[in-house]
């Protein structure tokens, strides 16, 4: 391997998870990685429970709190500066869930915490890397064969952000919904926690968040042809146990992975999650743009990845745009 191209894809939210999980594959399909987390001191002493040292040597490591824009934009300038190849695949997997909170957290610019770091960050990360990484198509090697690679932005959607499934159309609570956009067309500043303008909900502000994300996956691919750049979304299956539902209530905690074992039959282990993301960032067979890759809501052994029909409140075309022009507002890039 004397010769190979190494290609560089980054990630966000490596500390835990489906993203900690989905190290060792994009490694294994011969990825140099960026690992964006908001401390790198315990990215790093997690990352090397995990990998060998000659894994961690095609690692490096990124300071950003997805929270704070100012804080994406000083990482995307790091970024840009440090490494002398372009970026071949984002993957925007980090995310923060509190639905147990009474009030909103607010992020440095005072935007509702969940919101600020699920989609405002990522959505600000992906727009200051557009142009680095539309510069990045050529030949790389992927699992040890040379592969022209178009570049590919991968986004973790959710199906309770689909209400075209029934995890979707779970009313606690509530399902994800936009509305009419005038939480975001007024400023999204205190008194307002909601895209919609509404009372806060914690729960359905993450859904919103994720929400936004598919929306993002969507407006992306209309907006860049794809011959310049595959844009999709993903849904690994219901992860149960990871650190995401570290603000649920302890019952909860030790049930939902039960039900979603036995019950549901949804589970999937982190693993096998990992293992799908880096799949899907990486596999010619998932270059298709805006599709949001599912594995269903029941995993059987061996079943393969489809497009999973989407809600209207995700491919709306005047939702879609209006999401997005008033996001690059909010995010300061107009
Ligand atoms: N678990 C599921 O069942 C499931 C199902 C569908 C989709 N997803 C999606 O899968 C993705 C990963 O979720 P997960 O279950 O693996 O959750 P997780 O274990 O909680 O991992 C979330 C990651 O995001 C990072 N993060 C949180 N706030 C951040 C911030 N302000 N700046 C930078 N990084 C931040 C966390 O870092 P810290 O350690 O610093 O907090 C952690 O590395 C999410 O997008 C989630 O919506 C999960």
């Amino acid at each position: 391997m004397g010769n190979s191209i190494k290609g560089l894809v980054l990630i966000t939210g490596t500390t835990s998870g489906v993203g900690l999980n989905t190290l060792k594959p994009l490694l294994r399909f011969g990825w140099e990685v960026i690992a964006v987390n908001r401390s790198n001191k315990r990215a790093v002493e997690i990352a090397k429970q995990f990998l060998t040292d000659s894994e961690m040597k095609d690692v490096h490591f990124i300071e950003i709190n997805l929270s704070d824009l100012n804080d994406v934009r000083d990482g995307c300038n790091e970024i840009l500066k440090k490494f002398k190849k372009p970026i071949n695949s984002i993957i925007c997997n980090a995310a923060l869930y509190k639905p147990r909170l009474r009030k909103p957290e607010r992020s440095p610019q005072g935007y509702e915490n969940s919101m600020a770091v699920n989609h405002f960050g990522h959505f600000l990360l992906i727009s200051l890397l557009l142009e680095n990484i539309l510069s990045s198509e050529k030949e790389i090697d992927i699992k040890g064969k040379t592969t022209k690679f178009r570049p590919r932005i991968t986004i973790l959607g959710t199906v309770t952000a689909n209400y075209s499934e029934l995890g979707g159309k779970i009313p606690i609570p509530a399902p994800a919904d936009l509305g009419d956009l005038s939480g975001f067309k007024n400023g999204f500043l205190s008194p307002i926690s909601m895209a919609n303008g509404k009372k806060f909900k914690p729960g359905k502000a993450y859904k919103d968040s994720k929400l936004c994300n598919m929306i993002t996956v969507q407006e992306l691919s209309k907006r860049f042809p794809k011959e310049r750049i595959i844009i999709n979304s993903i849904y690994p299956g219901c992860v149960a146990d990871t650190n995401l539902f570290r603000d649920t209530p302890w019952l909860f905690r030790l049930l939902f992975p039960i039900f979603q074992k036995f019950i549901t039959k949804g589970y999937v282990s982190q693993r096998l999650a990992g293992e799908r993301v880096a799949q899907v960032a990486s596999f010619k067979e998932y270059a298709k743009p805006g599709v949001h890759w599912s594995w269903g809501n029941r995993q059987k052994p061996g079943r393969k990845a489809f497009s999973q029909k989407l809600s209207k409140r995700i491919i709306d075309s005047d939702i879609s745009r209006q999401t997005y022009e008033l996001t690059r507002k909010l995010v300061g890039l107009e």
